[in-house]
């Protein structure tokens, strides 16, 4: 898997700008300035910005793309972050009062023991009365078991380019297929993997001793969350 290919692309198509006003107030609410955050797979940084802008954090934010992180230190860059290629399933040093692994991260671990690993090491690594947060696909909604189409086009520096994004989910989880088409050049096609993890499982991964408060919503913003909700969103506090 790869995503060295689409930082910019990523970028534009994430809607940075809308997920930090969803996500903003839950951040404002965990750390306060001058406290150490992690951003798990940080991809191009704008949660990362934000916990160093407007938290007045001190930010360590890692990704496996070197393109995510290069793009992050051109586009993101800010004195109180630490941008570092690394596997967030990996252990990790430090203590933070904030973890963050955002943006359905987990959900391109290879397997379901790395994604508990990742929250195992993520609990060992937050102060008491820290908090982890976690965002994943709902792969129990009706409409994320539908097959998903996306077309956009968009225009980068060196012109405009055709994206077409298809998720088809299958048994175990969900394939992306994205193909990138510019006006003149070569079509570039990315297959990636996504792993299904359902509400329960995450709520028993996050279910260890130390954990004090456990809550589930169903968005970026806190919305209470139903069967039907696209996302699962996991705040959890250390005791
Ligand atoms: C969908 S993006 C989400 C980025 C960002 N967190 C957000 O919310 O916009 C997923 C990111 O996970 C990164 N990634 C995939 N596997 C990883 C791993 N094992 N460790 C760290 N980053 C990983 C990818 O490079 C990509 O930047």
């Amino acid at each position: 898997m790869s995503f060295n290919l689409i930082a910019e692309c990523y970028d534009l198509l994430s809607n940075p700008k809308s997920r930090i006003s969803k996500e903003s107030g839950l951040y404002k609410k965990l750390i306060k300035p001058k406290q150490r955050a992690l951003d798990l797979a940080c991809g191009t940084g704008p949660q990362a910005l934000f916990l160093a802008e407007h938290c007045e954090a001190i930010v360590d934010a890692n990704d496996l793309s070197s393109d995510m992180i290069a793009y992050a230190k051109e586009h993101r860059n800010h004195k109180n972050i630490n941008y570092q290629i690394g596997d967030m399933s990996q252990k990790f040093d430090g203590q933070y009062q904030l973890i963050i692994c955002v943006g359905n991260s987990l959900n391109l671990l290879p397997s379901k023991d790395l994604a508990y690993q990742t929250i195992h090491n993520s609990i060992e690594s937050l102060v008491c009365g820290g908090a982890l947060v976690v965002h994943i696909i709902n792969p129990q909604a009706t409409q994320n078991q539908k097959v998903k189409r996306l077309e956009k086009q968009i225009s980068l520096a060196n012109g405009k380019i055709s994206i077409t994004k298809v998720l088809t989910p299958h048994k175990t989880g969900r394939n992306l297929h994205i193909t990138y088409k510019p006006v003149s050049g070569k079509i570039v096609e990315e297959d990636t993997e996504l792993l299904d993890i359902t509400k329960d499982e995450l709520l028993d991964m996050c279910s260890v001793a130390e954990v004090c408060q456990l809550d589930c919503y169903g968005s970026l913003d806190c919305q209470a969350f139903t069967n039907e909700s696209l996302d699962i969103l996991v705040v959890l506090r250390k005791s």
